[in-house]
């Protein structure tokens, strides 16, 4: 049985004060799902002294492709795993959109969080456009090939997690129907079961998109969606442990 997970990307918002009353208030939450929070890069240091002890992980919104050097402005997944980050969100679309990640890069990025035994939750979806002219499946398809390549290359490719994240429904209040889905999850399992058999039965999928309270328990309700990643409901602390809770099992 594979455990549920709820994470909560925070994206770049909050105050040192405002992120730490989060935490406060989500630290001893009581959820059969695991709660993982992705805050900004400069909370982390907050998150390892606020969560250590509590059942809460945490993690990056993304790390470098690179394992150190010249890079001014990027961080390493060996400092991620420094400040005990469990996690790092790699190739959100918000990061291929604004910061040109393709896929190669998404892969090498994957491939330091790997080596420094940090877990990628590695986020592919469609566009608008891209659904509309039914292109969604070949395109999930080409960003989840890459998982070939980590098993080719990194002995830990299995300590991943994928969260299928339509473009159209991050922050519009748009959700994908549990439905349509839990299609593309069905798909995306059915491609890591091609890789490795064992990684399509142990390979959380979370559901990204417009998670809300009042949505997320119809979602987790799909067989082969296994949690979300939340982004404007995990800012409001009531808000995640709803979508946390409505994940028990
Ligand atoms: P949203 O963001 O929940 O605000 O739509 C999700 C995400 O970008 O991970």
């Amino acid at each position: 049985m594979r455990k549920r997970l709820v994470a909560g990307n925070w994206k770049m918002h909050g105050t040192l004060q405002t992120a730490q009353q989060l935490l406060m208030a989500i630290a001893h939450a009581n959820t059969e799902a695991i709660l993982a929070v992705f805050p900004p890069y400069v909370y982390l240091p907050l998150c390892q002294s606020t969560l250590s002890g509590t059942p809460v992980h945490f993690g990056a919104q993304d790390a470098s492709e690179f394992t150190e050097g010249a890079y001014t402005g990027d961080v390493s997944a060996t400092m991620l795993k420094d400040l005990g980050c469990h996690y790092v969100i790699i190739g959100h679309s918000e990061r291929r959109q604004y910061h040109q990640d393709t896929n190669e890069i998404v892969r090498r990025k994957c491939e330091q969080a790997l080596s420094a035994h940090v877990v990628p939750i590695i986020c592919v979806g469609e566009t608008l456009q891209e659904r509309e002219t039914h292109r969604t499946l070949p395109v999930i398809q080409e960003q989840v090939a890459i998982v070939q390549q980590l098993k080719d290359n990194c002995a830990s490719f299995g300590e991943i997690v994928i969260a299928y994240e339509p473009v159209w429904a991050i922050g519009t209040g748009k959700s994908a129907t549990p439905e349509d889905a839990q299609t593309v999850h069905a798909f995306i399992r059915n491609a890591l079961s091609t890789v490795d058999a064992q990684l399509g039965q142990s390979t959380q999928i979370l559901y990204g998109g417009s998670v809300k309270p009042d949505n997320a328990a119809a979602l987790f309700a799909m067989p082969d969606i296994d949690g979300a990643l939340v982004g404007g409901a995990s800012l409001n602390a009531d808000h995640f442990l709803v979508i946390g809770r409505s994940c028990n099992n």
